[in-house]
């Protein structure tokens, strides 16, 4: 394409274009195209996406490569760490991603402040004056003295900076509002960012840098810019939570260097995050007791069990097309399971208005958690009470039954720790192996089963009938 040229490229594939399209032709993703500007041929010479070759490059015998060994930094918030793999890699790039107003800013100004403890830091901001950094900081009692901050837009006087003061971590907040002179695209279009990181990427390999990327979101809730900004970095790490409430999540969604699978839990407060080491505690607090449309169940999060409380509220439907909402669990799961309720007990929930939440704003995205969700539906249209000191898990097959979870030892330890002294647990999970726990273990094989567990105790009259 002739430079200076514009174009228009698939935000998800890379696909491009002479004119805009509604539809990528080849991945199939909707408006993802937008305006770019054809960039200069680069000039020969390395290339620039050669991260790991230098110069001379040959095979090497399996048997011959070597254990690395990753030199971490800790970055004074464990949490933060256990999600790294145990502490910031040197001369790794990690992308921070998440909602305005998420934190992000904080939580990297307070780890620049232990991190320069041990090491240089440069920390860019392209978002905030030095004076709006400065305010923060102190909120967050930042000491620093290793600690350089540079407010600049400007990749080549980013990279200027960073010759100048050598620092062993680089931040920068965000990749979005760098901006290069040497590309035409507009800051924060795919070129740019792309370009961008490419360059810190770069940089940071061939220096040893450790460097943090703040990442913007975009409407869906995924990285703005290219896809291929997370394929470039070491590890992607998504900050979430509801803005609203004080708890945050951060998550790994890909990490070369440790395991996706780990959480940290942090709450946003006066002076900043804290790190939340109980956060099934934290997410019970403030709990109802004694209302129907509830029912505690334990989610996994990795190997980290977190109890969790599911809310119901199901109510008449005043129109013929009942509404549907859910906040914390997954859409089409919702409408799976009222489904299976339906039909297998027969229940009417499609006269019914359904709303689902789960306390605190975690997102519960794994089937165990189904046989909960069913138990406060059918507590709420029922309008009969599950047992607060109960703790339901299951996965719910489309007919009815219930299937095996993994880790369930490990949940039900998390439910004890926390005082519940009942757990309705797929009986396929005992087949294989007994639990000897000091918990009354309540196994069943399908979500009839669970109901008349449940009955003895306090399940409705109407759900009798029904069966
Ligand atoms: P921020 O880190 O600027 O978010 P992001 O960089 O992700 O956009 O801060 C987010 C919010 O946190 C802000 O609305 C104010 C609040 N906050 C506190 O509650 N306590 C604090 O100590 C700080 C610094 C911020
Ligand atoms: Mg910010």
């Amino acid at each position: 394409m002739k430079a200076g040229k514009t174009y228009y490229s698939c935000s998800e594939c890379g696909y491009r274009t002479a004119k805009w399209m509604g539809k990528c032709p080849t991945c199939g993703a909707w408006n993802t195209f937008t305006e770019e500007v054809a960039e200069p041929e680069p000039k020969a010479g390395a290339p620039a996406h050669a991260l790991f070759s230098s110069g001379d490059n040959h095979a090497v015998a399996y048997d011959k490569l070597e254990m690395p060994t990753y030199m971490r930094s800790k970055t004074g918030l464990g949490e933060l760490d256990r999600v790294l793999g145990g502490g910031l890699v040197h001369g790794s790039v990690v992308l921070l991603s998440g909602e305005p107003g998420i934190g992000k800013s904080t939580l990297l100004m307070q780890v620049s402040d232990v991190l320069c403890r041990s090491r240089k830091v440069l920390y860019v901001s392209g978002e905030e004056s030095g004076g709006q950094l400065k305010l923060r900081a102190e909120r967050l009692g930042v000491k620093g003295s290793n600690l350089y901050i540079l407010t600049e837009t400007n990749l080549d006087r980013v990279m200027r900076e960073v010759d100048a003061i050598q620092p062993e971590v680089l931040i920068v907040d965000s990749i979005q509002t760098l901006y290069s002179d040497r590309l035409t695209s507009a800051p924060g279009s795919i070129t740019q960012v792309r370009e961008n990181a490419l360059a810190l990427i770069n940089r940071a390999k061939g220096d040893g840098i450790s460097v943090l990327l703040v990442g913007h979101v975009n409407k869906e809730g995924g990285i703005a810019g290219p896809k291929v900004l997370e394929h470039m970095v070491d590890a992607v790490l998504y900050f979430e939570g509801e803005r609203q409430q004080a708890y945050r999540i951060i998550r790994a969604i890909k990490n070369r260097f440790g395991s996706t699978n780990e959480i940290g839990v942090f709450e946003m407060e006066e002076h900043g995050l804290r790190e939340v080491e109980n956060p099934s505690e934290l997410l019970l607090s403030g709990r109802p007791h004694g209302i129907s449309g509830n029912c505690a169940v334990c989610t996994l999060e990795g190997t980290r069990p977190l109890i969790a409380e599911v809310q119901a509220l199901v109510t008449q439907a005043p129109q013929p097309a009942p509404r549907r909402n859910s906040n914390g669990i997954d859409y089409n799961r919702m409408c799976l399971i009222l489904a299976v309720l339906e039909k297998r007990l027969g229940l009417r929930f499609s006269a019914n208005d359904v709303y689902l939440n789960v306390i605190g704003g975690l997102r519960l995205d794994e089937p165990a958690t189904d046989l909960a969700v069913a138990l406060a539906l059918i507590s709420s249209l029922t309008d009969r009470v599950v047992p607060d000191e109960l703790i339901a898990l299951g996965e719910l097959g489309l007919s009815g039954e219930l299937r095996a979870i993994s880790g369930l030892e490990n949940r039900v330890r998390e439910a004890m720790r926390l005082g519940f002294t009942r757990a309705v647990v797929p009986a396929r999970n005992l087949e294989k192996r007994k639990l000897d726990l000091p918990i009354e273990l309540l196994p069943v094989k399908s979500i009839y089963e669970a109901l008349r567990v449940l009955r003895k105790t306090d399940v409705p009259e109407k759900m009798e009938s029904d069966e």
